[in-house]
């Protein structure tokens, strides 16, 4: 395996997807292969399924794995979209030792930004500017970047609308709108209500939107009324396994 090829894997609260990314130019050299993540989603069941992936591909090194929760030096900290017991649990333990291959751990949607940043729509601010990435998927996921440096673990999704009386991925996201058959067009009246709100509070230069609905965004984009320019990931739903991977080659882990 060439040093500048690494595993990359995204875990959601619906599939497990991963393949391996050149580090270096931020593609993918295999197709992003995807499993249904168990339910319930149990470290132990998620920790048997990420070994399925990676037998599947026949990857031996280092793995990043970006994580649908808040993620600390490789523990879960949070469990909004899955099973309750990954809270306090070293996910980078659980992986490791079910595939036998060292493991870094980061949110799912820290790893999407990372991806845009160094290769996709965030590129232009990567010295200068603040940009926010949007992940819209089961959850919204954030990821917040000043001159390129990642602000960690920002869970946009959890905050909370008062004019909506709930947090913000309960009243929208890629969840919400298929669980209600939405339009998008309400979904882009939704969407713009938390937009705004969150760029009041953060004003970037640019926010990128990413995850399963960002595929979409030319059917919702009339309706986004905030001050910063939006735009779409252009690494789409790649980009949290590509930034992942390129992650993993920045921190050289150790087998736990
Ligand atoms: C979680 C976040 C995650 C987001 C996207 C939310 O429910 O709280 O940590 O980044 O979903 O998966």
């Amino acid at each position: 395996m060439k040093k500048n090829v690494i595993l990359g894997i995204d875990v959601g609260a619906t599939g497990i997807k991963g393949g391996l990314v050149d580090v270096t130019t931020g593609k993918m050299v295999t197709e992003r292969f995807r499993f249904d993540t168990p339910s319930p989603a149990t470290p132990e069941a998620m920790a048997a399924t990420v070994k399925k992936l990676v037998d599947h591909i026949g990857y031996k090194g280092p793995v990043g794995v970006g994580f649908p929760a808040i993620v600390r030096r490789g523990i879960a900290a949070s469990a909004a979209n899955i099973d309750n017991s990954w809270v306090n649990t070293d996910i980078t333990k659980v992986f490791g030792k079910a595939t036998g291959l060292p493991f870094v751990a980061l949110n799912d949607a820290d790893a999407a930004g990372i991806a845009t940043m160094a290769f996709g729509t965030g590129k232009q601010y990567a010295n200068d500017g603040v940009v926010l990435m949007v992940t819209i998927g089961t959850g919204l996921g954030g990821a917040l970047f000043v001159n390129g440096e990642l602000m960690p673990n920002l869970e946009i999704g959890q905050v909370f609308l008062k004019n909506q009386k709930i947090v913000a991925e309960k009243f929208i996201s890629n969840r919400v709108r298929k669980d209600t058959d939405m339009s998008w067009s309400e979904f882009g009246k939704r969407f713009s209500k938390f937009l705004k709100h969150v760029d009041s509070i953060f004003n970037p230069d640019l926010i990128v939107l990413g995850g399963g609905a960002s595929k979409s965004f030319d059917e919702y984009k009339r309706f986004l009324k905030t001050n910063a320019e939006v735009k779409p990931a252009i690494l789409q739903n790649t980009a949290g396994t590509v930034g992942a991977a390129v992650y993993a080659a920045s921190k050289k882990p150790k087998v736990k």
